[in-house]
């Protein structure tokens, strides 16, 4: 099997690199996946797996209208120039979505097939880059939250916090379960290796759903420090003298019933957090 990983220098892309080692890994400065003609001309021939790790992810920034382009070039239009290629040479599209793309008012974890409503210009950006990669029959489509792995992320931003002293103010209201990127990396190669009906599949870590202001009193516990040292604060109230930052969804959590079916069972979160820790 030929397996090509494309924005393999973000976090998911270096946990693919682990995952699939004999994998042709492209960063941005080898295949930029915004440029039609480059990823046109790319030796698709013979490859039979793309891993799509690439995307603009800072949802903030991509409230601004002068990124509005840019980040729909890197998660709508860019998915479609992949799609194509893909369908050329028959290949399996592996392709990564968000809980961005939900509302988060739904009570319960989201199921695969809840409707989309997303609440911000990246949400809207990862919910017609979905839709681009619907056009391969050979996808799968792997639906996360929360990301952590080799890169900049929310538990190094708190463990950095907590080792300087500093005590943080974080919303205690959205609700979800951390992802770490060695188990979505386990769980496509899962899916691949089990040949698993194509499709959409939610996968992040498993555990109890938390509150970010939780995931940050765990980190803080780990590294010695109170719980207590993290001040919990409302959405509303965090982001109310902050009016140019994305709409968040309260409810993150996604329902795990579908890849756990397939035999694929991620470890719950606090187990991940523990060995993740240390390598910081
Ligand atoms: N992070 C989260 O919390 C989160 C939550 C839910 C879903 N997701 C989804 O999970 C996937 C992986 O996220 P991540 O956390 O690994 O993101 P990440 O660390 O920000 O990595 C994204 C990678 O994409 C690359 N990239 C951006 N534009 C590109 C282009 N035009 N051509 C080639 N590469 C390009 C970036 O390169 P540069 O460094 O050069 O910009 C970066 O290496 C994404 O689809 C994201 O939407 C993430």
């Amino acid at each position: 099997m030929t397996t090509v990983i494309v924005g393999a220098g973000g976090q998911l892309g270096r946990a693919l690199q682990k995952q699939f080692p004999d994998a042709v890994a492209l960063g941005r400065a080898e295949l930029d996946v915004t440029d039609a003609a480059a990823v046109r001309n790319y030796r698709w021939a013979g490859v039979d797996i793309v891993l799509n790790a690439a995307a603009w992810t800072a949802v903030d920034a991509a409230e601004d209208p002068a990124n509005h382009d840019a980040v729909r070039a890197a998660n709508v239009d860019a998915v479609g120039y992949l799609a194509r290629a893909v369908r050329t040479c028959g290949a399996t599209l592996v392709h990564v979505s968000s809980e961005y793309v939900f509302d988060g008012a739904h009570e319960g974890p989201h199921p695969e097939d809840w409707p989309a409503n997303p609440l911000s210009a990246y949400g809207r950006s990862k919910a017609d880059g979905d839709a681009q990669a619907g056009y391969v029959t050979k996808h799968y489509l792997m639906r996360t939250t929360w990301v952590v792995g080799d890169g900049g992320n929310f538990v190094r931003t708190m463990a950095g916090l907590a080792d300087r002293g500093v005590s943080p103010t974080v919303v205690d209201d959205q609700i979800g379960r951390p992802t770490f990127t060695t188990d979505l990396a386990a769980g496509i190669a899962h899916l691949l290796r089990t040949q698993a009906p194509f499709g959409t599949y939610n996968l992040t870590n498993d555990g109890e759903p938390v509150s970010w202001a939780d995931v940050a009193a765990a980190v803080f516990a780990a590294r010695g420090r109170s719980a207590d040292d993290v001040v919990r604060i409302s959405t509303e109230k965090y982001f109310a003298d902050k009016p140019q930052t994305a709409t968040r969804p309260l409810n993150s959590v996604l329902d795990l019933s579908k890849i756990t079916g397939t035999g694929f069972r991620p470890r719950d979160w606090r187990a991940a957090l523990a060995e993740y820790l240390p390598t910081l």
